[in-house]
């Protein structure tokens, strides 16, 4: 019915108008960025292409974190536009799938889903969440969820940010010690590993910048 260019148009059609409006950090241009990423690591592991651009896309159409936590939002969404476009059956339940298992936290209690292409996805995602984006969304979150920016009384250390974490209450600064310096060593492909060096790098100097001036 129609080529693979016309699927993925009409899918950034449909996600630039889903997403309208969305927080910053999960806007269109976030997924943009995990699309273009994505094809960049996908030149060189053995994929399919349509899969990769499709997850990536649709990966955070409903995020469960502004839907009450509820994770079947999503994957339901994109299900039902897949069909729209008439799309088979294997596709509409690998891109599900990938949109399940996506998550930091995702792959433990969704029976631990693995292909080349969700890791491909997995480590675009992820290097949006690290580097200088990185650390304007975490920031861009933080002030969404009206959380301090830093606490010098606080010292961010993971187990006192585990804790704090469970009453969402961590200043955001504490949300690079529980994520966002862990991963660099989290990816799954090479060219994921060797993209996140130069990013991963940027946050350890930011981090001692941001110190220095926040020390007085
Ligand atoms: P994932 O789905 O991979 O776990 P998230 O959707 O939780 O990723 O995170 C999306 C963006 O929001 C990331 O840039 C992440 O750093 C940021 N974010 C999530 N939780 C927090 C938090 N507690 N404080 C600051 N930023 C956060
Ligand atoms: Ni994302």
């Amino acid at each position: 019915m129609q080529n693979n260019q016309e699927i993925i148009d009409a899918t950034v059609a449909y996600v630039k108008t889903t997403l309208e409006g969305a927080e910053g950090g999960h806007d269109w241009w976030h997924i943009y960025r995990v699309w273009q990423l994505s094809r960049q690591i996908a030149v060189h592991e053995k994929v399919d292409q349509l899969i990769v651009e499709l997850g990536a896309l649709l990966h955070d159409i409903a995020d469960s974190k502004f839907h009450n936590g509820d994770e079947n939002i999503g994957p339901e969404k994109a299900r039902a536009f897949m069909t729209s476009l008439g799309l088979p059956e294997v596709v509409k339940i690998h891109v599900e799938n990938i949109i399940r298992n996506i998550s930091f936290k995702g792959g433990h209690n969704n029976g631990g889903f693995r292909s080349p292409e969700l890791n491909v996805v997995q480590d675009a995602d992820r290097m949006d969440a690290i580097g200088a984006i990185g650390i304007a969304r975490a920031f861009n979150y933080g002030g969404f969820k009206n959380r301090a920016i830093y606490d010098p009384t606080i010292k961010p250390v993971l187990e006192m940010t585990r804790e704090q974490y469970k009453n969402n209450t961590a200043p955001t600064i504490n949300h690079f010690y529980e994520k966002l310096l862990l991963l660099r060593d989290r990816m799954n492909t090479a060219t994921g590993k060797a993209m996140a060096e130069e990013r991963h790098r940027f946050m350890e100097v930011f981090l001692e910048q941001f110190y220095k001036e926040a020390e007085l």
